[in-house]
């Protein structure tokens, strides 16, 4: 299943539901290792990414299983392993269980993350924070080993909201002996997520979905029962596909109230949005619009997941837009692929982009270098004249659980091959 196949230019009809979260379910597994005890975790979307995070969960000695509608992780026996591999590697997410297994043991082992393509990716607020908090570090080898005689919590500002930091000191700190705050902590509702899961588990956290968070730490938690909110990026990714082909679909469960800044942008590139008890309604214009700037932010603002969607929906429309992008310094390697799509995509530099819309797209082979740039090529075969293969799907897959499947539903002649 390495290729997409799409025969483009149909408008998207009909309605679709929205999977679980990705961003929320992993940070999620990771914090199961905080509970001896049995959490049941639902809605779980089965992607590369959860399924990477089951195994190295497993490797520490869990026992996860998938039920019908979840998975079940039983922490009780944890066996401290060194976290290497493809799964580590490959994967951002694997950050978290640091700060879960310095919470859990008082020690980590890990492989270094790395950087990937849409930036260098460091984590030294990571590391500096959990410092704070009576972790020593030392990095050999690729490998990173953090211990802790005694985890205490601190008072931690961040110099920006970064949401795998943010979710680090949570982890590490809902065990830590005494109180940790979080000042300039990301917003994401991801991290919210993360913090209701840990409320279920006994833990006292204050501030949740603010840039303030008070963690009272020491808490023995019990297992707990949780639901992956819908995945506001995948419902995103469905929304650009429907204003890109001129659609008109039902984004069944989509949280609208995480989507104001991308309800925003859409009705930009004209497209009408209405929130029902059901989901998202959408109808889109016929042809999308240019818009003066779409700039990333951290939540509640545009986000850069969404940058690489927009933006091959941006290449069709006619007129120019400017895409400026905030977070990561890598996020237009997409652009060289789209203009092989008949997209004129012109990069200013590592954070901006000028698109002078083309006004159509055409078929082409392309491929996916990372997953959302991969994504938005799926939207650009959909939306161009003709035959498009999109290759390095595996990237894709990695967050979206069923892309091909959801969008047959809508009406499109697409196949994974
Ligand atoms: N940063 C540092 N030092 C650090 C950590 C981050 O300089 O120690 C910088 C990063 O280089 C970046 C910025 O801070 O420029 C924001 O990074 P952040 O830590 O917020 O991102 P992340 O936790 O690595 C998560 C999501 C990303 C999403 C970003 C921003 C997960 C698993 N990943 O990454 O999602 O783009 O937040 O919202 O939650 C994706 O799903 O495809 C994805 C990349």
């Amino acid at each position: 299943m390495d290729s997409i196949h799409i025969h483009g230019g149909i408008a998207l009809q009909g309605q679709v539901h929205i999977q679980g979260s990705k961003n929320a379910a992993l940070p999620v597994l990771a914090a199961t290792l905080l509970t001896a005890e049995r959490s049941y975790i639902r809605n779980c979307p089965r992607i590369a990414d959860v399924h990477a995070m089951v195994s190295l969960l497993k490797k520490l000695g869990c026992h996860v299983s998938w039920r019908e509608d979840g998975l079940q992780v039983d922490s009780a026996e944890v066996s401290l392993g060194a976290m290497q591999g493809e799964a580590v590697k490959g994967m951002r997410s694997s950050l978290c269980l640091l700060g879960a297994l310095l919470g859990r043991c008082g020690e980590a082992v890990l492989e270094h993350p790395g950087g990937c393509v849409i930036g260098e990716r460091p984590i030294d607020l990571h590391l500096r924070a959990l410092e704070q908090m009576g972790v020593t570090f030392s990095e050999g080898k690729g490998m990173i080993r953090g211990a802790a005689r005694r985890l205490h919590g601190a008072r931690i500002e961040l110099p920006l909201p970064s949401v795998g930091a943010t979710e680090n000191i949570i982890l590490a700190g809902v065990l830590a002996e005494g109180d940790t705050c979080i000042i300039g902590a990301a917003k994401e509702p991801e991290i919210t997520a993360l913090c209701r899961y840990l409320q279920n588990c006994g833990a006292s956290i204050e501030g949740t979905g603010t840039d303030r968070l008070l963690i009272h730490g020491g808490t023995r938690l019990r297992g707990a029962d949780f639901t992956v909110p819908p995945d506001r990026i995948v419902a995103g990714t469905y929304l650009m596909a429907c204003i890109g082909t001129g659609g008109c679909i039902l984004l069944e469960g989509a949280p609208a109230g995480e989507m104001a800044d991308v309800l925003k942008a859409a009705s930009q590139m004209g497209a009408s949005c209405w929130v029902t008890e059901e989901g998202i309604c959408m109808q889109a214009s016929g042809f999308p619009r240019p818009v003066e700037r779409l700039v990333t932010m951290p939540y509640p603002g545009f986000p850069t997941d969404l940058q690489s969607a927009a933006l091959a929906v941006l290449a069709a429309a006619e007129g120019q837009s400017i895409v400026e992008e905030r977070i990561f310094e890598n996020r237009f390697r997409v652009a060289e692929e789209l203009n092989r799509m008949g997209a004129r995509i012109e990069q200013v530099d590592a954070h901006m982009a000028v698109v002078h819309g083309a006004g159509k797209l055409h078929g082409a082979e392309v491929e996916a270098k990372e997953l959302r740039g991969g994504a938005a090529l799926v939207i650009a075969g959909l939306m161009a004249q003709g035959e498009t293969k999109v290759t390095g799907c595996p990237y894709i897959y990695r967050g979206y659980e069923n892309i091909c499947k959801d969008f047959r539903e809508l009406g499109a002649r697409i196949a994974s091959v």
